[in-house]
């Protein structure tokens, strides 16, 4: 990495996303686990969480894979080449190997090299983990064009005989482009974490291969994350736009962590906000971790919904427990 001048600003001026090909609804991923003696419904699943179906990657398919597909998007909507990258961030809990960072893989997939690359893990929140260290290191001078980039495999790590969780999440990968900028871009940004509550939401095993080894599952005491996530959620969105000095009335839309539109409900109403303002995709995407935000707002931008010089903010909770928020002008 090389010092670069700095800038006052970070701002992003690219996203793309990517799904896996393979989509299966509630009602298909429901005969599958009905086969196994697993009870669920299409009825439960969208009432309980708001989702209708979520993509699966296929066995050989590993998260760089995702993720490469996702920032060639990026770049291209940034009107840049691979090689103009100066940073990579990956944020990822399935990454493809236990070293090295899936980030370097994603470099090398890129064709490119010389560039700081490295994965953060935060698991839900780790987006908005990426996107907070990339603006400081924008506005520092340590990059001038960064990629991060959200991107997970979770079906690997799914128990498909706990009903509780394998009919929550999904695959998939986000990406953006931020550049060093005079005009601001990122106004604002806050992350937390409180790792006493790392045992309510875990995955003990650990990843080789693209394989996890010894117990390799997702754990999750949903109703004790659905609490804290609901509470965090609304206290780092007030307290990012006290910092940029913005009021809610300035949000135009407002890009939560999707887990569980009632979580996303609940954030949006705390927080006065027409529920026109937020961005829904867990109804298609499922719960895909550090990829969904990106995977959010990319959907959003690409429908033409969110325009540039539109004020979004993200927001990121889970694993950890983690939480944080970036207020932004598009
Ligand atoms: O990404 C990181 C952040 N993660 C989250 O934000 C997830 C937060 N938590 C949640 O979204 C919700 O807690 C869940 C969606 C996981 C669960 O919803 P809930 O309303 O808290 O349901 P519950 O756990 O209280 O379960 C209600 C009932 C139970 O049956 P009984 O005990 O009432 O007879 C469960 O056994 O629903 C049953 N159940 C199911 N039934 C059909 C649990 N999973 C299923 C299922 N299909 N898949």
């Amino acid at each position: 990495m090389t010092s670069s001048p700095t800038a006052r600003y970070s701002r992003i001026t690219g996203t793309g996303s990517y799904l896996p090909p393979k989509r299966l609804s509630n009602s298909q991923l429901a005969e599958q686990l009905a086969a196994d003696g697993v009870e669920t419904s299409d009825e439960w699943i969208v009432a309980r969480t708001g989702i209708h179906a979520r993509h699966f990657a296929e066995p050989d398919v590993p998260c760089s894979d995702l993720a490469v597909a996702a920032a060639r998007r990026a770049i291209e909507a940034a009107g840049l080449q691979p090689a103009d990258i100066d940073l990579i961030i990956v944020a990822t809990s399935t990454p493809d190997m236990v070293f090295p960072s899936t980030a370097c893989i994603v470099q090398r997939k890129l064709g490119i090299a010389g560039s700081a690359a490295f994965d953060v893990q935060a698991v839900c929140s780790g987006f908005v983990y990426g996107l907070t260290i990339a603006d400081a290191m924008v506005r520092t001078g340590g990059a001038r064009r960064a990629l991060v980039i959200g991107a997970e495999v979770f079906s690997r790590i799914l128990d498909f005989k706990d009903r509780t969780t394998c009919v929550l999440f999904g695959d998939g990968a986000g990406a953006v482009v931020l550049e060093a900028s005079d005009t601001p871009g990122i106004l604002a940004t806050e992350l937390h974490a409180d790792g006493k509550h790392a045992d309510i939401l875990c995955t003990p095993g650990t990843v080789s291969g693209g394989l996890v080894t010894g117990d390799p599952f997702l754990k999750m005491d949903g109703q004790a994350v659905f609490k804290l996530a609901v509470g965090v959620l609304e206290d780092v969105a007030r307290s990012v736009l006290e910092k940029a000095g913005r009021t809610e009335a300035d949000i135009d839309w407002l890009v939560p962590h999707q887990a569980n539109i009632r979580i996303m409900h609940g954030t949006a109403k705390k927080l006065k906000l027409s529920l026109d303002k937020l961005i829904v995709t867990v109804d298609e995407h499922g719960n895909t971790s550090a990829a969904s935000i990106p995977l959010a707002l990319d959907t959003a931008v690409r429908a033409g919904t969110i325009k540039p010089g539109d004020t979004v903010m993200l927001e990121g909770v889970g694993g950890g427990f983690t939480w944080g928020a970036v207020l932004l002008d598009l």
